[in-house]
């Protein structure tokens, strides 16, 4: 059997999208009717006529997702205002407004108000869900003369902003329906209020029931979650125009939106689940008891780690009403035992240090931004109203001033993250910082069970703001460098920079052929991959091939810089990757000791990203089909890189599966439809991923569990603990410490359920990525596909060997003539 060729291997399909054209503006003289829609140019989102739930009668204009099955309404005009039968009319009239009218009457359903200069206004609606009225030839959305986004209705878009325009008073805030039969608004909304210290309220009607609390830099100090970041990217601006939030995801194929409730009395996260053709909630707000507005009273915090009262009173209070406080009802709260010094000139106040928490209301609260903690604590010792005060931005260590004037509530205290608050206390009490600093951290690790926990949680958390400031998104989506054609070195060039070849520059030996290191003139060094020479396809193809690798272009993916074909030498010149493959760290002993919990989670949502990228999101669709520990390199920053793409294939448009009859991959890693059937997908780079994603945690190769007389490799292993509850033996003893038991198990199920044995079970990778990143309820897994040792023998002609092996060789399968 001879080594694939790589024309073979590369026959591409360029994906080419359809631009069909769809009507996505409205002009002065025209109308829409009910039957009518106008649909954004990407065919992402819909406006028409429709009924809610079972009110068939009733006609409302919306916007809904014109490319989801279910209809799911995002936004209404006229909520509260319903039009009885088919006669409604949308039209833009010259002065730059809407009107919503019926056929026939004078009625006016719905109208907006413009006050800017409308000159040949058109209605567009855009790939946001945006619906946008614009002067002609208007593209800067400050300039629109009115915007569906300025008018939210239940549902919270990605790019749609949260808060308060300041120069024209605008509420940007979410409202629930009445019921699922009835848009009209209800009692739930999400919006800002207005002080020093803007914070975020989710009302019952003008009751506060929940405190998103104010944001801190980095968060929204009610909300902790730190793992969103990978997956969503936020925006907070306050200035002088406005206030507000944003966020927006940054993979492109993931559609989401959060949507408040009257049923539910919350927000709620939604993502589009391709795989159950469905809405997978994955967050939702409220989230405990503790989350309820003012639930302890003044001066005491909430932690539901306390398993008899969830309300505490901070140390050196006590409770105000100690009989309804011991009857579970709080909401009278603590007050000082004893009382605070202030300008009693025999003895001075002082403050006591409290981490890990939700800060207290901000409606009394006055904020410095240009002041440090230092210079604050003396601001806030001045006037004896000051209670408490924290930096106001905990970004870099923290800056600015927040001060808190008379009693400080609703205050929860997180079984990890959250932020530090100093309480004024008596000189006495004050001169207790350090016990009552323990205290609070104790309480808060008795829960999560390890004292590392606080620390990793700290790490990982750098770790994510890093990744996140490196790509600063960019380049992160593009498929495609612009047409860039790949550089032909010269063959001196590589033979100098590789030192003609020699021994002691081949780093490794790969499915093609051997690996050089090399360094050019210029000083940069790269990898060179010699290519055997038994391939005698046609050059043209093969360059043409090369070329469109060339173009993906993804921090998670090698990149290849450019090749060489002279004579009998066909070269490709990669970068060069500092740490080399993953196996040469996660299968060694004493280098696994290098890669600690935190930067193998790194790895792990790299790797998600890479293939998420080329399944995906670039306009190649691209099956690795070798995805293993040793084609991932590892960068000076231990980012991952996926290599090797030699096996690769791609499809076009609609095309999700192929078949061949050239099984090309490596034992271990192989998809048992894929090994047996040769069909392949991007469910099989899915299997492969999730058996990478096993060793990476339990540090051990899927065959080399495999001995003599048991028949289990790593994953079935894995699948016995599962089973018995003991999967927590899995975890490498060398991540032990540095490990968060919760996500490791996340990771460990994520892996189970990428290696089921039916490709339909196992999720895609924007699920995973999805899965990792949220805490959202995880199904079950099936019974994982085993590889049939079979396979291997009939290819290698071999006897089984089911030992321990060194050599991850690819495997190659002819299953013609089976
Ligand atoms: C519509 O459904 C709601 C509850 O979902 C029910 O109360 C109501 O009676 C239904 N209306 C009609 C006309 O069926
Ligand atoms: C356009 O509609 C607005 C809102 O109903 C109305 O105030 C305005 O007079 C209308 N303009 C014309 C030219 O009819
Ligand atoms: C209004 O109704 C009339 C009569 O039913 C019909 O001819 C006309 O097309 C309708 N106008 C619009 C804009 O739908
Ligand atoms: C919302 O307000 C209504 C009326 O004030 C009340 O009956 C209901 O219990 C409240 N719900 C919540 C969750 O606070
Ligand atoms: C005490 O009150 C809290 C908050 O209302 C509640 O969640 C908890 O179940 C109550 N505990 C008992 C023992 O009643
Ligand atoms: C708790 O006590 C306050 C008065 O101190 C009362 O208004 C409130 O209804 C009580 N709450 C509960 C749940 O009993
Ligand atoms: C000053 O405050 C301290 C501590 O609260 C107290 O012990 C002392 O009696 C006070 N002195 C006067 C003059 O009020
Ligand atoms: C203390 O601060 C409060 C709130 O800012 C203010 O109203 C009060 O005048 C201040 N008192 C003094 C003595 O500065």
């Amino acid at each position: 059997m001879g080594i694939p060729s790589f024309t073979v291997m590369l026959a591409y399909m360029l994906y080419s999208s359809s631009l069909a054209i769809e009507l996505d503006s409205l002009h002065v003289s025209q109308s829409l009717s009910d039957g009518m829609t106008l649909v954004s140019q990407g065919g992402k989102f819909e406006l028409g006529f429709f009924s809610p739930g079972n009110s068939s009668h009733k006609r409302y204009l919306g916007i809904w997702y014109k490319n989801i099955p279910i209809q799911t309404v995002v936004w209404v005009a006229n909520r509260a205002n319903p039009i009885i039968d088919f006669s409604g009319i949308l039209t833009v009239n010259s002065t730059g407004n809407l009107l919503l009218t019926e056929n026939g009457t004078e009625i006016t359903f719905w109208s907006t108000i413009s006050q800017k200069q409308a000159k040949n206004p058109v209605l567009k609606l855009l790939d946001s869900g945006n619906l946008v009225l614009r002067n002609e030839g208007e593209s800067n959305p400050k300039a629109y003369l009115w915007q569906s986004f300025d008018y939210p209705s239940d549902t919270y878009l990605p790019t749609m902003k949260l808060g308060r325009d300041l120069r024209n008073g605008l509420d940007w805030r979410i409202t629930c329906w009445k019921s699922p039969n009835d848009p009209s608004p209800g009692d739930f909304s999400l919006g800002l209020a207005l002080s020093d210290y803007p914070v975020y309220y989710m009302m019952n009607g003008t009751q506060k029931v929940y405190r998103a609390g104010p944001w801190n830099g980095l968060y929204f100090s009610g909300f902790p979650d730190l793992s969103f970041t990978y997956v969503f990217e936020v925006t907070f601006v306050t200035n002088k125009d406005e206030i507000s939030y944003s966020y927006n995801t940054k993979v492109d194929s993931i559609i989401t939106r959060a949507l408040i409730s009257q049923t539910s009395q919350s927000l709620t996260q939604y993502i589009w689940d391709d795989d159950l053709q469905n809405w997978k909630s994955f967050g939702s707000k409220p989230v405990d008891v503790c989350d309820k507005y003012d639930l302890c009273g003044a001066f005491s915090y909430c932690s539901v780690a306390e398993s008899k009262h969830v309300c505490q009173c901070f140390k050196g209070f006590s409770p105000k009403s100690p009989e309804a406080w011991n009857s579970n009802n709080s909401s009278q709260g603590c007050i000082r035992d004893k009382p605070l010094s202030c300008n009693n000139v025999t003895s001075t106040d002082g403050f006591v240090k409290y981490t890990g928490l939700k800060v207290p209301d901000t409606q009394h609260t006055k904020l410095h931004e240009n002041i440090n903690l230092d210079e604050c604590r003396n601001l806030c010792l001045k006037n004896c109203s000051c209670m408490a005060y924290a930096n106001s931005d905990i970004r870099g260590g923290g800056s600015g001033c927040a001060m808190w004037f008379g009693d400080l509530i609703d205050i929860k205290l997180f079984q990890s993250g959250g932020q530090d608050l100093y309480i004024r206390m008596p000189a006495l009490e004050s001169g207790l910082q350090h016990r009552n600093m323990k205290k609070v951290i104790i309480a808060s690790t008795i829960a999560a069970s390890s004292a590392t926990l606080l620390l990793c949680v700290y790490v990982i958390y750098r770790l994510r703001r890093n990744n996140i400031e490196k790509s600063k998104i960019e380049g992160y989506m593009e498929g495609y460098v612009n047409d860039a054609d790949l550089p032909l070195f010269d063959l001196l060039t590589i033979t100098t920079a590789t030192q003609k070849f020699s021994l002691n520059n081949k780093i490794g030996q790969g499915g093609f052929g051997p690996v050089y290191k090399g360094r050019l003139a210029d000083g940069l060094e790269i990898a060179v991959k010699r290519l055997s020479h038994s391939s005698t396809q046609g050059m043209t193809e093969f360059i043409t091939e090369v070329k469109l690798i060339a173009k993906l272009q993804h921090r998670n993916l090698v990149k290849l810089l450019g090749c060489c074909i002279q004579g009998e030498e066909i070269l490709l010149v990669y970068e060069y990757v500092v740490n080399g493959s993953l196996d040469t760290f996660i299968f060694d002993q004493t280098k696994s000791k290098l890669l600690d919990w935190p930067q193998r989670l790194g790895i792990i949502f790299g790797l998600t990203r890479g293939l998420l990228y080329l399944h995906q999101d670039s306009r190649l669709r691209i099956i690795h089909r070798d995805l293993k520990a040793s084609n991932v390199l590892l960068d000076d920053k231990l980012n991952p890189k996926i290599s090797d793409f030699g096996t690769a294939r791609t499809f076009g448009g609609d095309q999700t599966e192929g078949n061949t009859n050239r099984v090309v991959g490596t034992y271990g890693y192989m998809a048992p439809e894929y090994a047996i059937d040769g069909l392949y997908s991007i469910k099989s780079d899915v299997f492969s991923f999730g058996i990478l994603m096993m060793e990476i945690i339990c540090g051990t190769k899927n065959r080399a569990l495999c001995h003599a007389n048991q028949t289990l490799n790593l994953i079935g292993y894995a699948w016995r603990l599962w089973k018995e509850e003991k999967a927590l033996e899995l975890i490498d003893s060398t991540i032990k410490e540095s490990c968060i038991i919760s996500e490791v198990m996340r990771c460990i199920h994520v892996s189970l359920l990428c290696v089921q044995q039916y490709p339909e079970d196992r999720p895609t990778m924007a699920s995973v990525l999805l899965m990792l990143a949220s805490e959202m309820d995880l199904d079950e897994p099936k019974e994982p596909g085993f590889f049939p040792k079979w396979v291997s023998i009939e290819a290698n002609s071999q006897p089984h060997q089911c030992e321990v092996s060194t050599n991850d060789e690819l495997t190659v399968t002819s299953l013609d003539g089976r």
